[in-house]
């Protein structure tokens, strides 16, 4: 049970009640015995086969992650270029030749099932950001490529236009605030979060998807569900831990450069959450109102880009109702929210935002 690390002098007073936090997270996960960690059956930690790009954009991002191939860069087909739409201007050209291939300034962090790629997407409709399509996980599993192979990865960009990547799982990588920190320590960070219990939920259905015979959630999220025990080293659940993770970005980071994005009001108010992202980007507000409609049949806002053929599907931030959620028992809910409640109350105490997920508790 280690304390967390050395905390910047004016965070005593939310170190100390992390330290609690700490406690009893530690304890949640050494009770049931330390021989009982279980093997990594998280869909992130599991890297058998490196999870496949989402393929919302199929014909742009039609090649592997950048972490499949064994060549040491992939090509420049293995990006993504931004968006059916070209950069706006006389100088801007549609030919990925154009401009030069930069470091990020900016990267999307987390969370995994928080709503990473909608807020991406929405990102690349704003003709001054340049984003890679796919996930380049740099910062946790290819690092040891180096900073050139990372810069390959990149689309290129002319003067004006900020360089972005998302890859959720940095938030949860304990080496990535130092790492992004000695590549620029003025890289603007984002984290997409929403509340734990849905996005432990969406996490373990994904996965299910994939693997078909593991475990009930219920099964997974107890150490021992007659003692009410939640085995917070399951990554399902221990993603969720806001607060712990976030602490360990504020060691490098203050908090002004990072911004959080609410899952949930990403969804119910696309433009409004758009536009603190792109005051905080130092972006124009050009991905407003006028970008987003509601599609009544899933049930989600889609993006319109203004100026684009309707030949193309449209990007939807969520998917269609089809994948269903599987029936998780109301108690082991109300346990799971129990258990998560005051690391969100440190989170929001630390973000100095209130997310409302204990909302999500009257709705239940
Ligand atoms: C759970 O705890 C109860 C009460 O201590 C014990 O009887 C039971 O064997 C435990 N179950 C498991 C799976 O460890
Ligand atoms: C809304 O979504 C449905 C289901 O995915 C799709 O078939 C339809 O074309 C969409 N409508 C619009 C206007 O985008």
């Amino acid at each position: 049970m280690a304390p967390p690390p050395k905390p910047p002098p004016a965070r005593k007073l939310l170190c100390m009640c992390s330290l609690s936090l700490c406690l009893t997270y530690a304890c949640y996960s050494l009770m049931g015995g330390p021989g009982d960690r279980r093997a990594p059956l998280a869909p992130q930690a599991a890297s058998a086969a490196p999870p496949t790009p989402p393929r919302l954009r199929t014909p742009l991002a039609s090649t592997p992650p950048s972490s499949a191939p064994s060549s040491p860069a992939p090509t420049d087909g293995g990006v993504a270029p931004s968006g059916p739409e070209p950069p706006a201007g006389p100088a801007a050209s549609a030919t990925p030749e154009y401009g030069e291939k930069r470091l990020p300034q900016a990267l999307i962090i987390g969370v995994k099932k928080g709503g990473t790629r909608a807020l991406l997407e929405a990102l690349r409709a704003h003709p001054e950001v340049r984003a890679v399509g796919t996930e380049p996980h740099f910062f946790d599993r290819n690092y040891h490529r180096g900073l050139d192979w990372y810069r390959d990865v990149m689309p290129r960009t002319v003067e004006g236009q900020l360089t972005m990547e998302k890859t959720p799982s940095y938030f949860v990588t304990t080496e990535a605030p130092k790492r992004i920190h000695s590549m620029a320590k003025d890289t603007k960070l984002i984290v997409v979060v929403r509340d734990p219990v849905t996005r432990a939920i969406s996490d373990y259905t994904q996965t299910l998807s994939k693997k078909p015979d593991i475990p009930t959630f219920e099964v997974l999220a107890f150490k021992n569900r007659t003692l009410g025990l939640i085995d917070a080293s399951w990554s399902a659940i221990r993603i969720g831990l806001y607060a712990l993770h976030l602490e360990s970005w504020l060691q490098y980071f203050p908090l002004s450069q990072m911004h959080f994005v609410s899952g949930e009001r990403l969804i119910t108010d696309p433009a409004g959450e758009m536009g603190k992202v792109q005051d905080f980007l130092g972006l124009r507000q050009v991905v407003t109102e006028k970008y987003f409609y509601f599609n009544k049949t899933k049930g989600f806002p889609c993006l319109k880009k203004p100026d684009e053929s309707s030949s193309s599907s449209p990007h939807c931030l969520g998917k269609s109702k089809g994948r269903t959620h599987p029936q998780i028992d109301q108690d082991v809910i109300q346990r799971l929210r129990k258990f998560y409640k005051p690391f969100n109350t440190m989170f929001y105490q630390m973000t100095g935002q209130d997310f409302q997920w204990e909302q999500e508790e009257g709705a239940q």
